[in-house]
């Protein structure tokens, strides 16, 4: 049986992923895909309270407190989905994974991307995705759209300007560093010349 892939969508707040995730899902499908669609961080019990606490404005989380939660809830979601799926040949979707954390706690939370990739590799294991999209919209009007999207933002999204400039800049250089994995998408464009755009990227996996 062979292998399902990992496709990750990432990019920051506002750059339109969740919309690009059921798109991409239903297109998949349509084309006798078995695929799932997971989101980060949670996707399991476990590691949706995680979520629940690394999210939290009320809370006082360090950054290294941070890194290490969502590695955590990435572990479980790998051991307990991700994992048993690819192994059955079940393609997942999954909307964020290992560099949100590179680029938000690496960058971000300045902890330093190599020192955030060491825990997220101890985490995950062989599980790299096999292509990642990274939706790229300019950080205001990303903010403005997830701004406009919900009353009470988290405590991510309760960050400053530069928190999301150091962001973008941290997924250039990941894709920069690896550009056959992680493919550039204009999220400025409509959405359906966005799906059109990812499954373009994803022409030579299907
Ligand atoms: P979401 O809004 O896409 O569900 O993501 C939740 C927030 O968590 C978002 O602000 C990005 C942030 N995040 C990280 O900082 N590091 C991570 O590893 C992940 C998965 C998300």
């Amino acid at each position: 049986m062979n292998r399902g892939r990992l496709i990750t969508i990432e990019g920051i707040d506002g750059a339109g992923k969740t919309t690009l995730a059921a798109g991409l899902l239903e297109a998949l499908l349509a084309r006798g895909i078995e695929v799932e669609l997971l989101r980060e961080p949670g996707g399991v019990p476990a590691a949706e309270r995680i979520r629940e606490l690394v999210m939290d404005p009320n809370l006082h989380v360090a950054a290294r407190t941070e890194a290490l939660l969502y590695a955590g809830a990435r572990a479980q979601l790998v051991e307990e989905a991700i994992e048993p799926r690819l192994s059955r040949g079940t393609w997942l979707l999954l909307d964020r994974f290992i560099d949100s954390s590179l680029a938000y706690q690496g960058a971000g939370r300045r902890l330093g991307i190599d020192a955030v990739r060491a825990i997220n590799e101890f985490a995950i294991r062989t599980a790299w995705p096999d292509r990642t999209l990274l939706l790229l919209i300019d950080p205001r009007l990303g903010r403005s759209r997830s701004r406009s999207r919900t009353a009470a933002p988290d405590r991510l999204e309760r960050e400053r300007d530069d928190f999301f400039e150091r962001t973008v800049h941290a997924y250039l250089e990941l894709w920069s560093q690896d550009p056959e994995r992680i493919r550039k998408i204009d999220a400025g464009d409509p959405p359906e010349e966005v799906l059109a755009a990812a499954l373009r990227e994803l022409a030579d996996l299907l």
